[in-house]
């Protein structure tokens, strides 16, 4: 069908990656499944046909860079055309700087950061070769707020940030849009598969998720519409865009405020 839209979305086993494979699904595209977790992924394919939409699982581990490129090469004898490269794949790492142990910091940095710039660099020419294509980087609130006992996660997070707004710019003069996204905390099942340096900062964690009233369908919706608009920022829900203003307004006021918010979670939490 000439007018069939293409998409790799890693992390599509579970989540945010199966929801926005979903929301993709419900508008007809066609998308690789990309993940560790190939019975996951064999589940969201399902779904996906269910939804009207089609596909194929793909195993992927987005820290391996050959891997990538095994993908692009199959792809491109498959597909007239990328549409989208969504870099959703992620992790996360909880405890206190000097607490976490460094392979605990390469694990996310490897995942969360270099997972994302692989797949850019692999895919990249493939994209510019088709204007109007686009990239979605997912990003958190953590690259924002900086939260304490989070910073291998800030960390990355940031980084992704930086990326998409430097892709931004880059890849502007080819027609690619980039969306950066920052979501608050939304119930999925990462910190389950986290590494937290004691079951309070887990506790803690798992408190913030499990009070949100953000859903991982909701997240999806808001980035289809980035992507139709060819937006940068996704900020989502509306808290997440009042710390990005205030935070560029009065930095040091709302790091103080959020550890001081931290710190009250993590006695309540701890107290259970
Ligand atoms: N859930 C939240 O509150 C929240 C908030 C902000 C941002 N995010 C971001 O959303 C993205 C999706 O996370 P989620 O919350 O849906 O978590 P999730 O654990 O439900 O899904 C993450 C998926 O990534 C896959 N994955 C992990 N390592 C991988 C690797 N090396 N190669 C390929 N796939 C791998 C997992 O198998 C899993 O299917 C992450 O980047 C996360 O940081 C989540």
């Amino acid at each position: 069908m000439p007018d069939t839209k293409y998409a790799i979305v890693t992390g599509a086993a579970s989540g945010l990656g199966r929801a926005l494979s979903l929301e993709l699904a419900k508008r007809g595209w066609v998308i690789a499944l990309c993940d560790l977790n190939d019975e996951g992924s064999a589940e969201t394919l399902e779904l996906v046909r269910g939804a009207g939409g089609d596909g194929r699982v793909e195993h992927l581990d987005v820290t391996q860079p050959e891997e990538w490129e095994k993908l692009r090469d199959k792809l491109t004898a498959d597909w007239p055309r990328l549409d989208l490269l969504v870099n959703n794949a992620g992790v996360g790492v909880g405890g206190e700087v000097g607490q976490l142990s460094l392979d605990d910091w390469k694990w996310i940095v490897d995942i969360n950061l270099w997972g994302a710039i692989y797949g850019v660099h692999t895919m990249v020419d493939w994209l510019k070769a088709n204007r109007g294509s686009h990239i979605v980087n997912i990003a958190s609130m953590a690259a924002i707020v900086s939260a304490p006992s989070m910073a291998p996660y800030n960390v990355t997070k940031a980084g992704m940030l930086s990326f998409s707004e430097t892709l931004f710019g880059e890849l502007m003069p080819h027609g690619v849009g980039v969306t950066g996204v920052c979501p608050a905390f939304f119930p999925t099942n990462i910190i389950n598969s986290g590494r937290f340096a004691s079951d309070d900062q887990q506790k803690t964690a798992a408190k913030l998720m499990s009070s949100s009233k953000c859903t991982a369908e909701y997240v999806s919706q808001r980035i289809l519409r980035a992507i139709d608009r060819k937006d940068l920022y996704v900020f989502v829900p509306r808290v997440a865009t009042f710390f990005w203003r205030m935070k560029r307004l009065m930095p040091v006021r709302v790091l103080k405020m959020i550890a001081r918010r931290n710190a009250e979670v993590a006695g309540a939490a701890v107290g259970q």
